[in-house]
């Protein structure tokens, strides 16, 4: 097929965004658009220590707002957090859902908005929507409007269509997408990114150089779509070492939420591939693996396997990495395997510069669960695996997961 008779769909994203210093004081009046009611739902410290759950509940009420805070968010969300907000969002009549922190947050509030919005007679749980095994509620019109303040440069779940939640009885780490779950308005505010430790920025900067990435290969990339993927991948490059070593740099945080914004972009509007794929089966087992550092683990191998099986075009892509990441012209169009190959050296540099170059022994992964975890990605995210350039069977996953050993 030549590139004129391909087709392409691209579902943009339709999310209003605000970005700079101290949006955060705007929550009230922007939520107040969408609802009266707010379940503000944040993790447990975080954004409380730092004096800005203060501030969101005083601009919130400010505006004539009623707001019921959930504060029990935890990493690698679950199942029965997700319930249990929801129900606290039932009881109190909520019109509207506000998720302020990290992915976590986000990814909690939009499950929140799904469940409450579709009370039935009888309780029902996140997970009759989205159950791998088969899900028997659908995701509609009904779910309740999101605002979110993201803490975090790096899920891209305030630009998203995407939520991730945990059943912690089955271990599965489930990835789930619809519409109707963009986040109405988001308030991208500085002051609050950097606030972010080293090591949260770059665990968070280097999922959000994975989106980038694995959005580039996807076999649902288009033009649009890569685009948004390669200036993110540039960003990056250029500002995740600066935000790592020094948090108050204001440019170099500027510049990872917006590469965070176009990654999550991209990402939404295509698919992931198979690091994701793989990622998620490590902190479903091991919930206390962060979702970033799963990454980490595995990003590097999984790269050189896809270009081992690469063709024409994919090295190509690969080519135009290394083009982004280095900041050299587009117009420079050195090709070939060995320039493709420097785009993962620069990967693998850059996790030693942020201190990130781990495996999974170190992370106390348990090889014993390998052959679990390989069917679960299968299980959990067949279609990041269709997306993958390079045909992958289960064996491949389980080599891989002990090559990242
Ligand atoms: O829980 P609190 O007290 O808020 O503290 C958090 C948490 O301990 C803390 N934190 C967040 N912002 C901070 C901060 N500490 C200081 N200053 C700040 N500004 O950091 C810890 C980690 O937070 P978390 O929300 O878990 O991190 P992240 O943003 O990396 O989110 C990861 C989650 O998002 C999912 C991941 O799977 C994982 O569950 N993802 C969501 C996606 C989506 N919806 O589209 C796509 C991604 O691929 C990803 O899967
Ligand atoms: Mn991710």
């Amino acid at each position: 097929m030549t590139i004129q008779e391909k087709r392409f769909r691209c579902n943009l994203p339709k999310t209003d965004i605000i970005v700079g210093p101290g949006t955060l004081e705007a929550i009230g009046y922007e939520t107040k658009k969408v609802g009266k009611r707010a379940l503000l739902v944040s993790g447990k410290s975080s954004m409380k220590k730092l004096g800005f759950l203060d501030k969101a509940i005083e601009s919130l009420m400010k505006a004539g707002v009623q707001v019921v805070h959930y504060g029990e968010v935890e990493p690698n969300p679950t199942v029965d957090i997700v319930n249990e907000g929801a129900k606290k969002a039932i009881q109190n009549a909520c019109d509207v859902i506000v998720g302020f922190g990290g992915g976590s947050s986000i990814d909690t509030a939009k499950a929140i908005a799904v469940v409450a919005g579709h009370v039935r007679g009888k309780p029902i749980s996140i997970w009759d929507f989205i159950s791998p095994e088969g899900a028997n509620e659908e995701i509609t019109a009904q779910t309740l409007p999101l605002v979110t303040i993201p803490s975090t440069s790096g899920t891209g779940s305030h630009v998203s269509q995407d939520s991730v939640i945990t059943n912690s009885k089955t271990k599965q780490k489930q990835g789930f997408g619809s519409p109707f779950l963009f986040p109405k308005i988001s308030m991208i505010d500085i002051e609050i990114l950097s606030k972010m430790p080293p090591t949260l920025s770059a665990v968070a900067g280097f999922d959000a150089l994975t989106h980038a990435i694995e959005s580039f290969f996807s076999a649902h990339s288009n033009p649009i779509s890569e685009l948004y993927s390669l200036e993110a991948i540039r960003l990056i490059f250029r500002n995740l070492p600066q935000a790592y070593e020094n948090g108050d740099d204001q440019q170099a945080r500027k510049e990872m939420a917006l590469a965070d914004t176009y990654a999550g972009w991209a990402d939404t509007t295509t698919s992931d591939i198979l690091p994701h794929a793989m990622a998620h089966p490590v902190s479903g087992h091991h919930p206390r693996v962060a979702h970033g550092v799963s990454l980490a683990a595995l990003f590097p191998a999984i790269m050189r396997f896809n270009l081992e099986g690469a063709d024409k075009c994919t090295v190509e892509k690969y080519c135009k990495v290394t083009r982004a990441a280095t900041g050299k012209s587009i117009f420079d169009n050195k090709t070939g395997k060995e320039e493709a190959s420097k785009s993962v050296d620069l990967i693998e540099k850059l996790l030693k510069t942020i201190k990130l170059n781990v495996n999974l022994k170190e992370l106390d992964v348990e090889r014993t669960k390998f052959k679990l975890m390989a069917a679960d990605a299968i299980k959990t995210m067949p279609e990041a695996i269709q997306a993958n350039p390079r045909k992958v069977s289960e064996e491949d996953i389980v080599a891989l997961y002990e090559q990242c050993y």
